[in-house]
């Protein structure tokens, strides 16, 4: 019997859906920081802020920055680890991890880039104090492969942070609804020439698990001491977990 997944609100074989989600981000890749600038009107750059502070990552940590993109996160993060430090941008896709390489190479910052898929990293364990996810966790054809991958490569004492759209605040739901479904295909539409890509972001946040299903999902693959923090009323919780 084939298994089945999500995709957006479709449910397709679990073969199919890496091919999928790379076909969403080799059509978005130019324009996507542009996009989520525009969509989040620049709170995704307090998101990511507070996701780093929270990470506790200092000089000298190791760092492994899954499903990195065009570096957003790294880029933050690499001003915390300073020289002493180790960290690597890592995707699953090649359009969005040479946008993000170029990016940190013309800021005139160091950093190892790898492309590899979050359910099967080249790392060793015990390996990295921090692992972050942002936004990437949600496009992953098994969340709890991938949450085991990042469990094996922390070193005993690190943590992970899961920075992802979640559940909103019930009474902001209809707004919430609307935005979503009507405005940001629009704006897609007329930014990327895709409706489509960002339809599927919209989908793909209602089929994500809420801040206590991944909560639950983290603490079943092993993490410890598992808390998240709402952001926007919940429009995207940060999640963070450790390893002992
Ligand atoms: C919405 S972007 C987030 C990029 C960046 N972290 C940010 O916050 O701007 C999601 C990223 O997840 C990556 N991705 C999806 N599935 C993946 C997987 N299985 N392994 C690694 N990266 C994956 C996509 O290629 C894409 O670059």
């Amino acid at each position: 019997m084939i298994k089945t997944t999500h995709f957006g609100f479709k449910s397709i074989p679990e073969t199919d859906k890496a091919h999928k989600v790379a076909g969403v981000f080799d059509s978005v890749a130019e324009r996507y920081n542009l996009m989520n600038d525009l969509m989040s009107v620049g709170l995704h750059r307090l998101w990511k802020r507070f996701a780093v502070e929270a990470s506790g990552v200092k000089a000298g940590s190791r760092v492994l920055d899954i499903a990195g993109g065009t570096a957003d996160l790294s880029t933050l993060l690499i001003k915390h680890i300073g020289e002493s430090g180790e960290i690597w941008l890592t995707d699953i896709n090649n359009s969005m991890l040479t946008i993000g390489r170029d990016r940190i190479l013309d800021y005139g910052m160091d950093i190892s880039v790898a492309q590899c898929d979050a359910e099967k990293l080249p790392f060793p364990e015990n390996y990295f104090d921090c692992v972050s996810v942002a936004f990437g966790l949600r496009n992953m054809t098994h969340k709890d492969v991938a949450l085991k991958e990042m469990l094996r490569v922390l070193r005993p004492g690190g943590c992970v942070i899961v920075l992802e759209f979640s559940k909103v605040w019930k009474p902001l739901q209809a707004f919430y609804d609307n935005y979503s479904f009507k405005v940001l295909p629009a704006i897609g539409k007329f930014i990327v020439n895709d409706e489509n890509s960002y339809r599927y972001l919209a989908e793909s946040i209602r089929v994500h698990p809420s801040q206590e299903e991944l909560k639950q999902l983290m603490q079943h693959t092993g993490f410890e001491r598992v808390e998240y923090f709402n952001l926007a009323a919940g429009v995207v919780a940060l999640h963070r977990g450790f390893k002992f």
